[in-house]
């Protein structure tokens, strides 16, 4: 099928039987591929269109949508900087110049050697850490071009590197086997959080604020979310929510009558409007 090898066609079947409706497999079928080939290649895209059933145009669209599926290949390490807001205003747009010409090598372009390919990427959701670099989807955080220079180096002279909030860095295709979900043992190294992520709740537990109850009726300053069960908490959140959609829809309801049954009311003082609207269409 395609050139892909039998090994990867039993793995691409295997993620196919982990969810109810194959094709829901797509994605980690997607990584998987990178993971062997380096990026999402043409062979890769009719593989998985005829596995799952589809078009070869409908996996290309998903393959081209997300910015995770590259369409060339792949240096041994992808580094991402981080330039969206948060990150570029703290020197993000800096850190990238800087590994720009320190590699010679432009966005989404790979360097000489092939060891590193280098990208801008959108917000991490690490905005706490900033500016942020990611190498092969792992944290470094609050880099500076020095520090980045010197990170790159590491990577391109094979030197063991680890992610301060994750695991030891160990290529872009590995990394990408994991994410099609096949674990490498690494998932427990390194800090599941750390730093500017605690420094809330570190402050919160240092002058005993809690969040507010979601108990009806009770004061929110004399009572804790924690005191509640999780199950409970996501229950009464739930009451919250189905009480203000049917407050909403009453209100709609009752609006909907208004106009169907009492429009010769309102048109004496509206116009034919109502509420708030209407008062001010009569003072027209
Ligand atoms: S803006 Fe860079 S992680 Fe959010």
């Amino acid at each position: 099928m395609s050139g892909i090898d039998d090994t990867t066609l039993a793995e691409l079947k295997q993620l196919m039987g982990r969810y109810p409706q194959a094709r829901s497999a797509l994605l980690p079928m997607l990584h998987l591929l990178q993971s062997v080939e380096g990026h999402v290649t043409a062979a890769g895209i009719e593989t998985c269109a005829e596995l799952l059933g589809l078009t070869a145009a409908e996996v290309s669209g998903v393959a081209t949508f997300y910015t995770m599926y590259k369409r060339r290949p792949m240096g041994t390490h992808h580094v991402g900087v981080c330039t969206n807001t948060l990150c570029a205003v703290m020197g993000g747009d800096a850190i990238f110049e800087r590994l720009s010409d320190h590699l010679e090598v432009g966005n989404d372009e790979t360097t000489a050697d092939g060891q590193v390919t280098l990208e801008r990427v959108e917000c991490n959701a690490a905005c706490d850490f900033a500016p942020v670099v990611m190498v092969n989807w792992e944290f470094f955080d609050g880099q500076d071009p020095s520090s980045a220079v010197d990170l790159v180096d590491k990577l391109r002279a094979g030197e063991e590197v680890a992610s301060p909030r994750g695991a030891t860095i160990t290529s872009w295709r590995e990394a990408e086997r994991v994410l099609a979900g096949f674990e490498d043992g690494r998932v427990d190294e390194g800090p599941a959080a750390a730093g500017a992520s605690l420094a809330g709740l570190e402050i919160a537990n240092e002058r005993g604020w809690t969040a507010p109850s979601s108990e009806a009726g009770s004061h929110p300053a004399t009572t804790s979310v924690a005191s509640e069960a999780p199950d409970a908490s996501k229950a009464s959140a739930s009451a919250r929510a189905d009480t203000s959609r049917a407050e909403s829809e009453t209100v709609a309801e009752e609006s909907e009558a208004d106009v169907e049954g009492g429009a010769g009311d309102r048109q004496d003082a509206s116009g034919g409007g109502s509420g708030p609207r209407a008062e001010e269409g009569g003072d027209d």
